[in-house]
C-alpha cells in the first residue's frame, strides 16, 4: 500500500493532537471523519481537509475508499468500534486504553486475526525521544544492571491553549460508571506501559493503595514485582488541583527514575515542563563525573534541537515519523562511537 487513506472515528479533545502526525506524513491522506456530534465532526473534516463527513460509523465503514480507521472514541466504545471496523476489512489504530477489560481486549485481538488486518494500540509515550534514549541507554548497560524503576505523575493545572480548548463533554464518560477507574485508569495506563517497556521485563504482581476524592486522581502508590526478582518498580500519583505548572498540553508532568548497579537515569518533561531539568539525565558517580558530563553534553546538544519533543510524543506513528527516525539514527551513530563502557565513564585503558 503506497498511501494510506484514513478515516477518523471521533474528533474530540485528543483528536487534533493525534492527527498532526498523519497530516504531516506525505504517505497518508485523511479522507473522512465520523463523529456523532455533527458540528464537531464537520469542523474537524474541514480543519483536516477530509472530503467526507459521516455521522454514523456503519456509513463510514461502507466507504470502500478507506483503508484504515483511527479510533479516537471514548474507551468504553473501543471494543465495538474496533471489531466493527476490522469486520469491514479496515486496518485499525486505537487509542490507549485499549478497552475497559482484558476480555474485550482479547476479543479485539481475535477479531484482527480473523480479519487478517493490522490492529495497533496507540501508546504515545514510547515515541517520546528522551524515553526512547533512556531505554536504549539501559539496554546498552549505561547504568549497569537495572534494579529499580520509579515513575511519578503530578497532576495540577495549566493555562495552555490546549487545556483551555478542552470540551467538558470529554470528561463525563471518564468520571462516571462508563470508566472503571476515572482519570487514574485513563492516564496511568501510559505509565504502566512504560514500566513494562523501559526495562523490557514482565511484571508478575502489582500492589497498590488508591485514594479517591473528587476526580479519582488522588494519592496513589503502587509497587510492581518483575519477573527478575532483583528488580522492583514503584509508581506514584499526586494531585495538586491549585498548582499551576508550565505545559503546552495538559496540566500534568512526569518523572521517571531508573536505577542500576552503576548509576541512575532521570527522564522528565513528558507532558508538562514543571522541572527546569534536561529531559534526560545520566548519573554515574563522582569518580567518573568528567566523562559522564561529556557524553551528557553530546546527547543534550542533539536533544536541544528537539524543542518540539512534546509534540513528537503525540505524533501518530501509524506511519514512520521522519524526525524521530532521524533522531534515532543519530543516536545510534553516537552510541556506536561512544560505546557502553565510555558512557558509563570507564577508562578504556583500565585493566
Ligand atoms: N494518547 C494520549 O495521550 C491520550 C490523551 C487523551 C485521550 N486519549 C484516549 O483517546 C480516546 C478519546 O479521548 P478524548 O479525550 O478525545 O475523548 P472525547 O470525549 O473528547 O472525544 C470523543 C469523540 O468521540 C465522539 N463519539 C462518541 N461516540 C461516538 C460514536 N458512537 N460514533 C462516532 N463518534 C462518537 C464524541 O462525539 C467525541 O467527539 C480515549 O480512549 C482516551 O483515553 C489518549
Amino acid at each position: 500500500m503506497e498511501r494510506v487513506r484514513l478515516g477518523v472515528l471521533g474528533a474530540g479533545n485528543i483528536a487534533a493532537m493525534n492527527m498532526r502526525g498523519y497530516l504531516e506524513d506525505p504517505r497518508c491522506d485523511v479522507v473522512a471523519v465520523c463523529d456523532t456530534d455533527e458540528d464537531v465532526g464537520r469542523q474537524a473534516a474541514d480543519d483536516w481537509g477530509a472530503s467526507r463527513f459521516y455521522a454514523d460509523l456503519d456509513d463510514m465503514l461502507a466507504d470502500d475508499t478507506i483503508d484504515a480507521v483511527e479510533v479516537l472514541t471514548p474507551t468504553h466504545l473501543h471494543h465495538d468500534h474496533v471489531v466493527a471496523a476490522l469486520k469491514a476489512g479496515k486496518h485499525v489504530s486505537v487509542q490507549k486504553p485499549v478497552a475497559n477489560s482484558v476480555e474485550d481486549a482479547l476479543a479485539m485481538q481475535a477479531a484482527a486475526e480473523a480479519a487478517q488486518r493490522t490492529l495497533r494500540i496507540s501508546e504515545c509515550f514510547v515515541h517520546y525521544p528522551p524515553l526512547e534514549l533512556a531505554k536504549r541507554l539501559v539496554a546498552d548497560g549505561a547504568i549497569g544492571k537495572p534494579t529499580s524503576l520509579r515513575i511519578r505523575t503530578l497532576v495540577g493545572q495549566t493555562d495552555s491553549a490546549f487545556q483551555a480548548g478542552l470540551r467538558m463533554d470529554g470528561y463525563r464518560w471518564r468520571l462516571d460508571k462508563r470508566s472503571p477507574g476515572g482519570h487514574l485508569f485513563d492516564d496511568m495506563v501510559h505509565k504502566y506501559a512504560m514500566a513494562l517497556w523501559l526495562l523490557d521485563l514482565g511484571i508478575t504482581s502489582v500492589q497498590a493503595v488508591v485514594r479517591r476524592r473528587d476526580y479519582f486522581f488522588e494519592p496513589c502508590a503502587v509497587i510492581f514485582e518483575y519477573e527478575d526478582p532483583e528488580v522492583l518498580g514503584m509508581m506514584e500519583v499526586q494531585y495538586a488541583p491549585k498548582f499551576y505548572m508550565r505545559s503546552q498540553y495538559y496540566g500534568a508532568d512526569e518523572f521517571f527514575e531508573i536505577t542500576g548497579d552503576e548509576g541512575q537515569l532521570w527522564v522528565t518533561r513528558a507532558t508538562g515542563e514543571m522541572l527546569d531539568l534536561q529531559p534526560v539525565m545520566l548519573f554515574t558517580g563522582t569518580e567518573r563525573e568528567r566523562k559522564t558530563s561529556e557524553i551528557g553534553e553530546l546527547i543534550m546538544s542533539r536533544l536541544r534541537r528537539y524543542d518540539k519533543v512534546a509534540y513528537v510524543r503525540f505524533a501518530s506513528v501509524y506511519l514512520d515519523f521522519k524526525d524521530v527516525q532521524e533522531f534515532m539514527a543519530e543516536l545510534k551513530d553516537l552510541l556506536k562511537t561512544k560505546d557502553a563502557a565510555e558512557i558509563k565513564g570507564k577508562s578504556a585503558t583500565k585493566p
